[in-house]
C-alpha cells in the first residue's frame, strides 16, 4: 500500500472525499475542493495520539469541579476583557480574525505585553510565536508600540512541534499564534494554510491548551467573504471566535465576539488605531459623535446598542438627483436591503418621490450597525437631505419602522435615553409604545414626545 494518499478537501467546511467534487455536499458552497496529500501511516499514529488525555479521567460530579470567576487572566485592557466575558479562562483557545492591516497583530502584541508586565518574578512569560514576520520587524513595531518588557517572548517558528515543546517548557500565562494559516505540521504531507495542515495544528495547540490550563490566542486570516479562512471546524474547536473589523481608512477598531464558551457575545470592545498602537475608547458615544453639533440636511443622531453600552451614532444621508441612468443606492455601516425596504415606505407611505434620486447613506465613524432600532433615524436623514430641511442637532431618533410606516417600540429605552441626556441631548423622537417605560424613569432626562407613524415623526423633525 503506498504511504501517502491523495485525498480532496473542502476548504469552507473540512470535509473530505477520495475524489473531486464541484459542490461539497455537506456544506452546499461550490469549486471549494482541493487536491491534498495525506500520510497515510502517520495520520493513524496521530489519530491515535490526538483521541484524547493519555492518563484516564475519572467521572465528577458538577460539584466537585471548580468555576472560581477569580481565575480569570485580566489583561489591563478593560476593552480587550469585556468582549471575553471578564478576562481569560485558564485554558481558553481564542481565535481573533479580521482582515489583512487591520490591527490583530498590534492588538495582540500590546496585550501580550500588559499581560506579562502585571505578572512579576518571572511568572508571566508571554510567548508571541509569529509565522508571519520575522522578529526582527516584531521588534520595529514593539518599538513604535513603545513595548520593552522582559517577560515577552517572540518566537519566529512555525514549526508546530517545535512550538508545543516551547509551550511545556516555559509554561506561558499567554500564546499567540500569529497567524494559524502559516503554522504547519511535519507528519501531514500538504501545504502550510491548506485546510488539513490548519486543523491539525489548531487541534494540537488546542488539545496543550486545555491540559495544561494555559491560554492560546490563534490569529486567522479572513478570506474576501469575511469569514475566517480555512474549514468551519476551527471555529468550533476554539473557545472563542472574535472578530477585530472597522475601516482601514478610519481610526476606529470595533472587537467583537462572534462565539464564546465563557460569556456573552453582545459585548464589543472599541479602539482607536493611533500612531502609537491601539488606544481604548472609553467614551465612545462622545468619540463617535465628534465634530456633529453642526447645523446640516441629512444628518440625525441615534442610538445602537451594544451589548449593555448604548452608542450613539449619527446617520449621514445625501439625496440628489439622478443624472444619468439608474438611480444609485449605496449604504456604508447599514444593510443595503435595509437601506431599499426604508426608502420604498419612504416613496410608498410620504409620497416622497425618491425613486428619481441618488441615495448615499453612511453611518458616521465605520460602525457596522444591524440593530433595527437605527430604521426611524435613517428614514428621516433621508427626508431631511430630501427636503433640504436639517433635523435640530440636540435631537435624538429612536424606533423600528414597520412596512406601512408604523412606528414600532425598542428595547432597553432607558439606558439609550440616559446616555443621550449625558451626552447633552435636550430632545428625544421614541416609539408612542415606549412611552410608557419612560414614564416610569425616576426622572425623564429630555424632552421626549412619543410618534406612532413615520409622517409624525418627519412632521415633527422636517415641518414644512
Ligand atoms: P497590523 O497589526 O500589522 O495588522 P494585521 O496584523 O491585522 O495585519 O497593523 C497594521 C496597520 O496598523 C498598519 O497599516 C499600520 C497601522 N499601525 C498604526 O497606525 N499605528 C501603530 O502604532 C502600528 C503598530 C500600526
Ligand atoms: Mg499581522
Amino acid at each position: 500500500m503506498p504511504k501517502t494518499k491523495t485525498q480532496y478537501v473542502c476548504q469552507n467546511c473540512g470535509v473530505n472525499s477520495p475524489k473531486w467534487q464541484g459542490k461539497c455536499n455537506s456544506c452546499g458552497e461550490w469549486n471549494t475542493f482541493v487536491e491534498e496529500l495525506v500520510d497515510r501511516g502517520k495520520s493513524e499514529e496521530r489519530g491515535r495520539k490526538l483521541s484524547g488525555p493519555t492518563e484516564r479521567t475519572t467521572p465528577i460530579t458538577l460539584n466537585e469541579i471548580d468555576s472560581d470567576e477569580s481565575q480569570r487572566l485580566k489583561t489591563n485592557i478593560p476593552e480587550f476583557d469585556r468582549v471575553l466575558g471578564g478576562g481569560i479562562v485558564p485554558g481558553e483557545t481564542i481565535m481573533i480574525g479580521g482582515d489583512p492591516g487591520i490591527g490583530k497583530s498590534t492588538l495582540l502584541l500590546q496585550v501580550a505585553d500588559k499581560l506579562s508586565r502585571i505578572q512579576k518574578d518571572g511568572q508571566g512569560k508571554c510567548l508571541y510565536v509569529t509565522g508571519e514576520e520575522s522578529a526582527q520587524q516584531i521588534k520595529l513595531r514593539a518599538e513604535r508600540l513603545g513595548i520593552r518588557s522582559n517577560n515577552l517572548y517572540i518566537f519566529a517558528e512555525t514549526d508546530v512541534l517545535a512550538i508545543l515543546e516551547q509551550i511545556e517548557k516555559t509554561k506561558p500565562v499567554l500564546t499567540i499564534i500569529d497567524s494559524i494559516q502559516t503554522m504547519f505540521l511535519t507528519d501531514i504531507a500538504s501545504a502550510p494554510g491548506s485546510v488539513s495542515q490548519v486543523r491539525e495544528s489548531a487541534a494540537r495547540l488546542t488539545y496543550l491548551a486545555k491540559r495544561e490550563k494555559l491560554p492560546i490566542v490563534l490569529i486567522g486570516h479572513v478570506t474576501k467573504e469575511g469569514n475566517i479562512a480555512g474549514p468551519m471546524t476551527l471555529e468550533h474547536m476554539v473557545d472563542a471566535v472574535l472578530y477585530f473589523e472597522g475601516d482601514i481608512q478610519r481610526h476606529f477598531r470595533l472587537l467583537r465576539a462572534v462565539k464564546n464558551r465563557f460569556g456573552s457575545t453582545q459585548e464589543i470592545g472599541i479602539f482607536e488605531m493611533r500612531g502609537t498602537g491601539l488606544e481604548e475608547v472609553a467614551d465612545a458615544s462622545k468619540a463617535f459623535l465628534d465634530n456633529h453639533f453642526v447645523h446640516s440636511s441629512g444628518s440625525v443622531i441615534t442610538t445602537s446598542l451594544e451589548g449593555s453600552r448604548p452608542l450613539l451614532l449619527e446617520v449621514q444621508s445625501l439625496v440628489s438627483a439622478t443624472n444619468f441612468g439608474t438611480p444609485q443606492r449605496r449604504s456604508a455601516g447599514i444593510d443595503p436591503n435595509r437601506l431599499a425596504l426604508i426608502l420604498a415606505i419612504l416613496e410608498k407611505r410620504q409620497g416622497m418621490s425618491i425613486s428619481s434620486q441618488d441615495v448615499f447613506l453612511n453611518i458616521a465613524g465605520g460602525i457596522k450597525v444591524l440593530e433595527p432600532s437605527i430604521d426611524l433615524s435613517v428614514a428621516v436623514a433621508v427626508a431631511s437631505s430630501f427636503r433640504e430641511v436639517a433635523v435640530d442637532p440636540h435631537t435624538i431618533v429612536l424606533g423600528e419602522l414597520g412596512l406601512s410606516g408604523e412606528v414600532r417600540a425598542v428595547t432597553q429605552i432607558g439606558q439609550r435615553l440616559t446616555e443621550a441626556a449625558r451626552l447633552g441631548f435636550k430632545q428625544a423622537i421614541i416609539p408612542h409604545g415606549n412611552l410608557k417605560a419612560v414614564s416610569l424613569l425616576p426622572d425623564a432626562p429630555m424632552e421626549i414626545l412619543g410618534v406612532k407613524t413615520l409622517s409624525e415623526a418627519i412632521g415633527i423633525l422636517i415641518p414644512r
